[in-house]
This record gives C-alpha cells, structure tokens and sequence, in this order.
C-alpha cells in the first residue's frame, strides 16, 4: 500500500526526470523475476507448526520453470535474503557466465541485489535450479527448484508428473530448519533430514487409474540423501537419466538409485487394480516406506501397452575419440575414520585435524577446496577421461558443471550421459566427455556439505 507521502515523492521525482529521446525500438519484454526470499510453509504434517523456509516464489520447491527445447530462457534473480546468493542451472550446457557459480563466473548477488540470467535451452530434459552459494544451507532452506525444458516431439503417456525428492532436517517441536554447525554432516555422509517430503510435502498422494501411463520426473534435490527406490503396482521404463535421453529406454531396475541432483524420467504404467493402491518406495536402512501414494480409481483402457519409443536425442553428445583423450586423475580422500595424512590448504600444507578445525574434511589431489590451479585444461572439442578414486569410506555424487559424461565402463563400453555421477566407497570410476563448452567448469561432490568443506575442484576449457 502507497502512503500518501511516498506517492508524492513519486510524483516529484516524476516531474524532475528529464525527457529522453524517443526509443525506435522499443526494449524486449522484461524478464521474469525470481525473487529468493523467505516464507513460511507446511512440510511437517498438518498439526505441526510451518516451517520457515528460503525459496523462489514463496514456495519449496520453488516456482517451477517449464519451457521449451530452443527457448531462451531469461530469469532475473532478486536477492531478498540477508546472505548473498546466485542461481546455478543443474545439467544445462550453459554459457559459463550464466553458471552462477560465486568467485568463478560471478560475484554473489548481495542482499537487496539483482543479476539477470540468460541463456538459450539446447537440451530438453529434466534439469533444476538452485543456489550456488552457501549451498549446503541455501539449497536446505529451500533455495530449488524444477526446470523442465519439454521436448517438441513429447513421448505418448497420458500424464506426466515432476518429483522433487527432498528431505528436511525439522525441530519436531518447533518445526524449524535446523542449524548447520554440526560438524558430523561435514565429515561423514553429510547432512541428512528427518523427514523426506516429495514437492515440499510429507505423504505425497496422487490418484491414478488403471493402466494409465505415466511420465515421472524423478529430482533428487537432497543435500545428502541418496534415494533408494522402489516400485509397487507400477511398471516401465528408465528413458532418460539427468535429463539425457537413453538410447534404448531400460525396465525399471529393483531399486533405482538417485544420489543427491540426479534425475530418472521413467514411464510407468498403473498395474495396480482399480480401487487399489500402487506406490513409489523409499528404503531406509532395512524399511520400505511410502514415499508417494497412488490411489487407483478407475481404468483408463482396457490393457497395457508396449514399451515405450526412446525420447529424442539432444544434440551433439557423441563422446568419440577416447584413445587419443586427454587424461587425468581425480583422487578423493578424507572424512572420518580416514582422513588424510597431509594436504594444501589455502596456500599452506596442513594436516586432518588443523583442517579439520576450520570445517575442512575433505582432499582432492592433496588440495582442500577450490584449487588455484584447474584440474586440468583441455582445448575446446577434445576429449577427456577421468579416473576418479574414492579413497574415502563415504559415497559422493560428482558433479560436472555446463558438460554430460558417460562412464567408462569396465569393459571399455560407456554408460549413459549423465551430469552427476554417484560413487561408493573406495570404488574407482572413469568418466569420459567431450569438452565442447569453454569456460571454467566447476566438479564437485553434491553432498552439499562435502563440497564446502574439501570437495571442490574445477575444470577449464579453452575458447
Ligand atoms: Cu547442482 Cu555445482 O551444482
Ligand atoms: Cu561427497
């Protein structure tokens, strides 16, 4: 509401601006905005007080972003937080100075600040947005959200629906955000919550019929957690892993896992009978719990399907080349239990327990954090290999920004595309790609409080 004192002023400082010359063209639309501010929402169950949360549009997840293969997408982010922050476009091939990443394709927007993202959507998929500053607490407020970039030629189902898989760590009594000094989430698996939600609710129900097919897109936006599902009186298909395409679209495995910022796209159809229930599982140590309820009411034809036509490729993936790659090696140490004998830590070479004083758990080639140096440098085009060992007792999610990678698998054959890609403990992986997109390129571990404590590194490519 406008007082009265501030609509004059406006209205002075109307008459005092000086007339400018008249445009030819007028300015194109203002972009969209997308204000990170606080609100306050229900997570817990009804009964349980609301829960104040960090999010884009009021809401977690935020506002979701749909648009089109071949759009240009334009964002401007209005910072209302009292911490700075920037917005980073999960698995988009992106210019590097849209990658949102703090100290390396930008300065953090501060509070009050505002910074406009523009880009164009090469790929269609499913993608996500998020903070890319103090993540391991911004992206835990709530600071995320879906991006589905839709394909021209959709796939034929009868509905689609996007899962943000999440969890939050709540007060059970107050029903807040809890904090985030706990130096266990820093050294262990990371920072896990104490209720999983799907699309910022607990006990997600959907209703289906019979035989429906359904598209899901399954988004690990979690800071830790890596989903473990199951499904029950649904069947299909993976068709796409982190937005890409998979060739050939596989049954559903018994349990599908999504490490932190994975996505699946799969296409199911509802076996369950009319007036049952069918349901997306989550084990949790030894249980099988509901994650998402889908009550049955009614059939929508008299049979099932056959399987699936693989969705459109998006363009230029091919990874060729992988006898004349450029190589290098990633080597993971630290955490509890391990630690390491001795690493780099901002120009001084220290041992587990100083690093350990200041939050810092993890090694990646000797170097705690972002080193000054990038992992290494490839010209534009060429491809890469990367050995990557997890000489650690924890899983990590490896993140590649602005490029897909496919593992190299055991016996020389590659694996599908995928922008993240999740690791056991001392498992030794290989991940190959081209590096078409220059810029410096963040890759780093999704445990978010992993990344902030050691896990960071980055690759540059060349103009
Ligand atoms: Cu999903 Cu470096 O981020
Ligand atoms: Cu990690």
């Amino acid at each position: 509401m406008f007082t009265r004192r501030t609509l004059l002023a406006g209205a002075a400082a109307a008459a005092a601006a000086p007339l400018l010359p008249g445009r030819l063209f007028a300015a194109g639309p203002e972009a969209k905005i997308l204000e990170a501010a606080a609100a306050r929402v229900q997570i817990a169950p009804e009964g349980y007080p609301q829960t104040e949360i960090w999010g884009y549009g009021g809401a977690v997840p935020g506002t979701e972003i749909r648009a089109r293969q071949g759009d240009r997408l334009r964002r401007r982010l209005v910072n209302s937080l009292e911490q700075p922050t920037t917005l980073h476009w999960h698995g988009i091939r992106i210019d590097n100075a849209m990658d949102g990443v703090p100290g390396v394709t930008q300065e953090a927007v501060p509070p009050g600040g505002d910074f406009l993202y523009e880009f164009d959507l090469r790929d269609a998929g499913t993608y996500w947005y998020h903070s890319h500053n103090q993540s391991y607490e911004q992206v835990a407020r709530g600071l995320q959200g879906a991006l589905i970039v839709e394909e021209t030629d959709a796939p034929d189902v009868d509905r689609e629906e996007v899962l943000v898989l999440d969890d939050f760590r709540l007060d059970p009594e107050t029903g807040q955000i809890a904090g985030f000094d706990n130096m266990h989430d820093f050294s262990h698996g990371g920072r896990l919550g104490n209720i999983a939600v799907t699309n910022g609710v607990f006990n997600k129900t959907l209703s289906v019929k019979q035989n429906e097919r359904l598209r899901l897109r399954l988004l690990n936006t979690a800071n830790a957690r890596i989903f473990q599902l199951q499904l029950q009186g649904l069947e299909g298909w993976v068709v796409a892993f982190d937005g890409m395409p998979l060739e050939v679209p596989q049954p559903l495995p018994e349990t599908l896992l999504l490490a932190p910022a994975q996505r699946a796209d799969i296409i199911v159809d509802v076996t369950a009978e009319d007036g049952g229930e069918a349901h997306l599982i989550r084990l949790d140590r030894e249980e099988a719990l509901s994650q998402i309820l889908f009550e049955v009411k009614g059939r929508a034809s008299e049979s099932r399907r056959p399987a699936p036509a693989p969705l459109p490729p998006n363009p230029d993936m091919e990874v060729a080349g992988l006898d004349d790659a450029l190589r290098s090696t990633l080597h993971m140490e630290g955490g509890a239990m391990r630690g390491f004998q001795s690493a780099m830590m901002d120009g001084r070479k220290v041992g587990f327990r100083e690093a350990a004083q200041s939050m810092n758990f993890w090694a990646m080639n000797g170097m705690v954090g972002m080193p000054d140096e990038p992992l290494l440098v490839a010209e534009r085009g060429q491809t890469v290999r990367v050995v990557i060992k997890n000489d650690t007792m924890f899983p990590h999610g490896m993140h590649l920004h602005g490029h897909h990678f496919r593992e190299v698998l055991e016996d020389g054959t590659l694996g599908p595309l995928r922008d993240t890609l999740l690791m056991f403990g001392d498992e030794t992986r290989e991940i190959a790609f081209v590096a078409h997109n220059p810029g410096d390129w963040v890759f780093h571990c999704h445990m978010l409080t992993h990344a902030a404590s050691g896990m960071m590194t980055r690759i540059k490519v060349l103009a």
